[in-house]
């Protein structure tokens, strides 16, 4: 008997990176998985891996800066699963600017994405959730907690992760609802190099070099943040609600 056999779990930005890793690592542990992303091509590749190893996978596409599409799909997944167990609000965008450039569309993508999407995803996924009952965990960052330059909206945007998961575990837990959230470090995802002209290049060289920010000297690997997500979405977790969990090579003491 696996961990999430019978669990449905929906997934945002499953289509790359953590999400990608956390959809693989939610399936083998035999949860369905409802991927919502803006990226149709790479979640279908996920989608189909999914689904030819036996697990119950589905894409619904959507841009999660826009309201109006998160309520279409908010009542798709309603249908589709009126009993969800979890929900992963992973779904992210970093796009460091420096203060003076930092343009009202720049600002207003970061927050909606990162910030506003995992609200409004709670809230129109709610019935599910309660019927489930599911946990919800959402992506912070080690940016809230450490804040850099020329991230001023993204790390403000992750900080509002870490009131809302608290605010929504104080509402939420008499429905059974358990909301945490996790921080990561920094985690060599397509993230950081999916946009350059050799992504496997960069990727190898993300992965072999040395980060001395950690008391683990190297970067994480997005299976390393998926496995966190899978405990806390498990019943393993059900002491655990209003947190957040650094998974971040011990980059706080570092
Ligand atoms: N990689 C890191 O170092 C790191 C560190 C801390 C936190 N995080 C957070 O982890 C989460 C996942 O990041 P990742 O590194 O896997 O990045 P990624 O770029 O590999 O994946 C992000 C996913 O979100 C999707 N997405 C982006 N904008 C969207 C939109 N408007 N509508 C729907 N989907 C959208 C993308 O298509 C992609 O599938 C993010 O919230 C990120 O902020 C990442």
């Amino acid at each position: 008997m696996k961990r999430l056999n019978d669990r449905t779990v929906v997934v945002t930005g499953g289509a790359s990176g953590i999400g990608a890793a956390t959809s693989r690592r939610l399936a083998s542990e035999g949860a369905a998985v409802i991927i919502l992303d803006h990226d149709a091509d790479r979640a279908a590749t996920v989608v189909g891996e999914l689904q030819s190893g036996g697990t119950t996978a589905s894409f619904l596409q959507v841009d999660l800066s826009n309201r109006d599409a998160i309520r279409e799909v908010g009542a798709q997944v309603r249908s589709q699963a009126p009993v969800l167990h979890g929900l992963v609000n992973n779904a992210g965008i970093i796009r460091a600017t420096p203060l003076e450039q930092l343009d009202d569309a720049n600002w207003d993508s970061q927050i909606a994405i990162n910030l506003t999407a995992p609200a409004w995803i709670v809230r129109e996924l709610l019935p599910s959730l309660q019927a489930g009952p599911g946990s919800i965990v959402n992506i912070s960052s080690e940016g809230a907690f450490r804040p850099r330059p020329l991230n001023a909206a993204y790390d403000a945007s992750k900080g509002g992760v870490l009131g809302l998961t608290g605010s929504l575990a104080a509402e939420l837990a008499p429905h059974g609802i358990r909301v945490n959230s996790i921080a990561p470090g920094w985690i060599a995802s397509e993230m950081h190099f999916g946009t350059g002209p050799d992504a496997d290049a960069r990727k190898a060289a993300l992965l072999s070099q040395e980060y001395p920010l950690t008391l683990m000297n190297r970067l994480g690997r997005p299976d390393e943040i998926a496995a966190v997500i899978a405990f806390l979405i498990s019943d393993d977790a059900s002491y655990i609600t209003g947190s957040c969990l650094h998974v971040d090579g011990g980059q706080g003491l570092g």
